[in-house]
């Protein structure tokens, strides 16, 4: 730790500057049909074979505010991992779309497949190790559609406030789904395995693990889209019949665990009383993510070069 310490402020001081920027890639290769554009944080000093991380913005929201409005540039810092930020400047609502058939299918197109691109064009040039998402409300959307049409992809997720694969399938062009959203789809759980499963009939690797959260006092994604997730999770990562593990480790927290082989493969968070703006109730919940991820593991190291 000491170690780790003192390294960071040597690259801190050699460098001269304060953090590293977010820049704006304007060419990552493969169809943008919706004109989605990308920022990416690289810090100063990376970590070997860095993690990568794909954080998606809420609606309404930006690559901007996900960038400045959450503490993810502040643990890549310190454990040395990119993270790339997309947006859907040209969209009015600014949701992500995890509703038309091509998005929730793998290699269909529209967002889904433009952030794919975005990944690969990162894991490409910076010689990245595993890869990670995570959002809030859209963006914890897009997390579970992301991970359930590119398994291959990921290594986890963490969605705060989402709904689960496929909840939000819709022709309506506004992109929005009333009854997913105020909790009126629900399936069984060979129903949520089957939703997941068309979305990439031939895959049999290894799935994602995911953590989620979501409060029960929702008014915009009503509570039962946790329920929901974590039936379509647990079944998914075949983790339904463990005995979970359940404690609360924050007041009002409380996190129910799914493992298998000592791995925990599901990581749901009840947060009891909170509404939808879970990041405003308790900013620091994703050092959660960041330990679940593995990220804490790591450490920026110092480079040959001044
Ligand atoms: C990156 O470029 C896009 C498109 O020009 C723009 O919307 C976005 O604000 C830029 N981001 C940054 C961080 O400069
Ligand atoms: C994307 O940009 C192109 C070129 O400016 C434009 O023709 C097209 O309509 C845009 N598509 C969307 C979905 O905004
Ligand atoms: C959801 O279900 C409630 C209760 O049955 C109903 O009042 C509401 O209209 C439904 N909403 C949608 C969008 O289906
Ligand atoms: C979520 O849906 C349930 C069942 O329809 C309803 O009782 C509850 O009030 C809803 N929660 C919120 C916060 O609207
Ligand atoms: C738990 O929620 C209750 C009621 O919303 C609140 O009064 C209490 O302060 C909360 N406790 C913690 C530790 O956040």
């Amino acid at each position: 730790m000491q170690i780790t310490t003192a390294v960071t402020a040597i690259v801190f001081l050699a460098s001269g500057a304060a953090a590293a920027a977010l820049q704006n890639v304007t060419q990552w290769g493969g169809p943008n049909p919706n004109n989605l554009t990308m920022d990416i944080y690289v810090p100063d000093a990376l970590a070997r074979n860095p993690s990568l991380v794909l954080a998606p913005h809420w609606c309404h929201g930006s690559a901007w505010d996900m960038f400045t409005g959450t503490e993810w540039r502040n643990f890549a810092d310190k454990h040395g991992f990119i993270v790339i930020y997309p947006d859907n400047p040209t969209r009015e609502s600014r949701c992500w779309d995890v509703c038309t058939s091509a998005a929730l299918k793998h290699n269909g197109g529209s967002d889904t497949l433009t952030m794919i691109n975005m990944v690969k064009y990162a894991q490409k040039k910076y010689k990245t190790g595993k890869t990670y998402v995570t959002g809030i409300s859209s963006g914890a959307m897009a997390t579970q559609a992301l991970i359930g049409a590119y398994p291959e992809i990921f290594a986890a997720g963490a969605a705060y406030a989402g709904v689960p694969f496929g909840c939000f399938a819709t022709t309506d062009p506004g992109l929005w789904n009333s009854a997913c959203a105020e909790g009126n789809v629900t399936h069984s759980a060979q129903g949520w395995i089957n939703i997941v499963k068309k979305a990439y009939p031939t895959y049999k690797g290894k799935r994602p693990r995911i953590q989620l959260w979501h409060g029960t006092d929702d008014e915009i994604l009503n509570y039962t889209n946790h329920l929901e997730a974590v039936e379509q999770w647990t079944n998914v990562l075949g983790v339904n019949r463990v005995k979970p593990v359940v404690d609360a480790p924050e007041g009002n927290w409380t996190r129910t665990r799914y493992s298998k082989n000592g791995v925990v493969e599901v990581e749901a968070y009840s947060l009891k009383g909170s509404t939808h703006n879970l990041m405003t109730w308790k900013p620091s919940m994703i050092t959660y993510a960041v330990k679940f991820f593995g990220l804490d593991k790591f450490a920026p190291v110092k480079t040959t070069t001044t």
